[in-house]
């Protein structure tokens, strides 16, 4: 196996390791089949105390793919405990110090507070590197992505399906020519994202998507 493509200490290497692990733990007690609906405040009751981690693999890819887009300005639309906001973070923190003349920004969102309290919690364990690259949102990113983006190079949508299409018409104004978009669960959770890709995929957009061999789906969308 290839080693990790992450520039990182060996200690926020092991604090990856870690809440990763916590996270899959958590998912294998999770009886999928029989979850309530996602808009439901019983689906929110459940999901209160769970990470629901991207995996890995893919918080790997995007951070690679974000040091290869020199991105700098970066949404995350659904943080919960902040495990794949590290990997944003870092990458952000690490191309605006390799242009020199911007500082990273990764503007996070999470809208139950005691979820973002964990998440700011797991980020200072992170390090020095990512201090003061986080933007975190708390509330409900319909809200707090309505104003102050600036020009976004990259969206990674880890989000209840029902708030993908929002979320991605939020941010649409902001993205630069190039910017890229990852969507995550996009087979498993196919029809949850039928809305999202009636936008994307209709001839007049501007997006242009393919569908990767992750667990589960994971979505690539270039704004032209
Ligand atoms: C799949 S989890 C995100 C996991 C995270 N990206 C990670 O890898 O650690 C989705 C999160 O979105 C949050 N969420 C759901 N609806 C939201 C909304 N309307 N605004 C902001 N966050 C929301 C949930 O509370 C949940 O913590």
């Amino acid at each position: 196996m290839a080693p990790s493509p992450l520039t990182a200490t060996p200690q926020l290497l092991s604090l990856l390791e870690n809440l990763h692990s916590q996270s899959l733990t958590q998912e294998s007690k999770i009886e999928w089949t029989s979850l309530p609906g996602q808009t439901s405040n019983e689906f929110d009751n459940i999901m209160r105390d769970k990470f629901i981690a991207l995996d890995q693999d893919k918080c790997e890819l995007i951070y690679h793919l974000l040091r290869s887009l020199n991105a700098t300005t970066i949404v995350e639309a659904g943080t919960s405990f902040g495990v794949s906001t590290i990997y944003l973070a870092l990458a952000a923190a690490q191309n605006a110090s390799r242009s020199g003349n911007t500082k990273g920004r990764v503007i996070a969102t999470e809208k139950e507070p005691s979820k973002a309290e964990i998440a700011q919690r797991n980020w200072s364990q992170a390090g020095n590197e990512i201090e003061g690259v986080i933007d975190l949102r708390i509330g409900d990113l319909r809200e707090t992505l309505a104003s102050d983006l600036g020009t976004v190079d990259f969206l990674l949508l880890d989000i209840w399906t029902p708030l993908a299409l929002p979320a991605l018409k939020l941010v649409e104004p902001h993205f630069r020519p190039g910017a890229m978009i990852i969507a995550d669960n996009t087979l498993k959770a196919g029809s949850g994202y039928e809305e999202l890709f009636a936008y994307v995929d209709a001839p007049e957009s501007r997006f242009h998507r393919v569908t990767m061999p992750y667990a589960g789906g994971l979505d690539m969308i270039v704004y032209e």
